[in-house]
């Protein structure tokens, strides 16, 4: 393979850049040129594409977002749309097709290669919900920064003897509220992979006070069960008298310099990206699991290990669904027992 291209698709997250660095720099290490594909698929079908050189990505690493845009997009779903990108690829020489992204992205990947066009996807989302890999790239960004908040918001929380509810992003997966909630010391973690008994998030808050034992009560809420003002609401609905506040900390979550541990995985992977194309391996995705490097089928059987199948009328079966751990609910409710 000699000439490969690149795109960002989807919510950007910190690491993506670094991703993008690994993926220039080691193609033209290995003597493969790079194109880089601005706003994701959109910018595919469009044709917005441009050669990337060692100067492009040079001053990238530290930075969050994507120098090369992102966008969602849906359009890609089509038969148009993606026939349209594969003939973009072709007038620009491209032969195989590295794709930085989450859920939606890796669905493009999926495409090209249902249509036999080389693609590696490597996961970069805050949210941490990707099968075939443990972490993503972003997410270990992501869980700092919220931290940081949190223990922000406790320091006022406790100088008023108030309870907070924290909202946070994750689409439909409870992992930023999971590791972010145990990092924080968090009284209560609320996340969508979980039952809650609204009575119970009460009874504790007034127990914590009661007992002597808090001055502050700190809920992280994961925002795939709902919104925070919402879920306030339910608790002073269900008897809650404390002083209580809601909160959602947003898209602040989704920028900044990435950590150590994304950058390197970033790096690690897009390496590895540039490799398998090297040997003409697309119709992959990248992973991590038990810290050594994976890849995965993005399409195919279960029995295959392949991420994905499609039924006969085209309907995608996520086979192996991300899980968050939910043994760390267990563990955060052991630790904030006050009985
Ligand atoms: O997938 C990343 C993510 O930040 C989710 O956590 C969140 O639900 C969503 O994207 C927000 O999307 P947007 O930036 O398009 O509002």
């Amino acid at each position: 393979m000699k000439r490969i291209g690149i795109l960002t698709s989807g919510g950007d997250a910190p690491g993506m850049n670094a991703a993008i660095r690994a993926v220039v720099r080691k193609s033209i290490f290995d003597g493969i040129e790079v194109y880089g594909i601005n706003y994701g698929f959109a910018g595919l079908v469009a044709g917005d594409i441009r050669r990337l050189d060692v100067a492009d990505v040079g001053d990238k690493i530290q930075r969050g977002g994507t120098f090369l845009y992102s966008a969602r997009y849906p359009e890609f779903a089509t038969e148009e749309g993606q026939l349209k990108g594969i003939e973009q690829l072709k007038k620009f020489g491209i032969e195989g097709l590295v794709v930085i992204g989450g859920d939606g992205s890796y669905h493009g990947a999926m495409a090209l290669t249902k249509r036999g066009f080389p693609a590696v996807g490597i996961p970069g989302t805050i949210d941490n919900d990707i099968p075939g890999t443990d972490f993503t790239i972003g997410f270990d960004t992501a869980i700092n920064t919220v931290l940081e908040s949190i223990d922000r918001i406790r320091d006022t929380a406790t100088s008023h003897v108030r309870t907070f509810v924290i909202e946070v992003m994750g689409r439909n997966a409870g992992d930023i509220a999971l590791w972010a909630g145990i990092a924080s010391g968090a009284d209560q973690i609320i996340v969508p992979e979980e039952e809650y008994d609204i009575n119970e998030v009460v009874r504790k808050v007034k127990e914590g006070y009661e007992s002597g034992a808090k001055t502050h009560h700190v809920i992280v809420l994961a925002e795939g069960v709902m919104g925070a003002d919402e879920f306030a609401a339910k608790m002073k609905e269900a008897g809650d008298t404390s002083d209580l506040r809601a909160t959602n900390i947003g898209h602040v979550v989704r920028g900044g310099s990435p950590t150590a541990r994304d950058r390197v995985l970033a790096s690690w992977m897009g390496a590895h990206a540039v490799d398998l194309l090297k040997q003409g391996i697309g119709g992959v995705a990248v992973g991590i699991h038990n810290e050594e490097l994976v890849e995965s089928p993005i399409l195919g059987t279960a029995e295959e290990g392949a991420l994905f199948s499609l039924t006969e009328d085209g309907k995608i079966i996520v086979n192996n669904p991300h899980k968050a751990r939910l043994d760390f609910a267990d563990l955060n409710r052991s630790l904030s027992n006050l009985s």
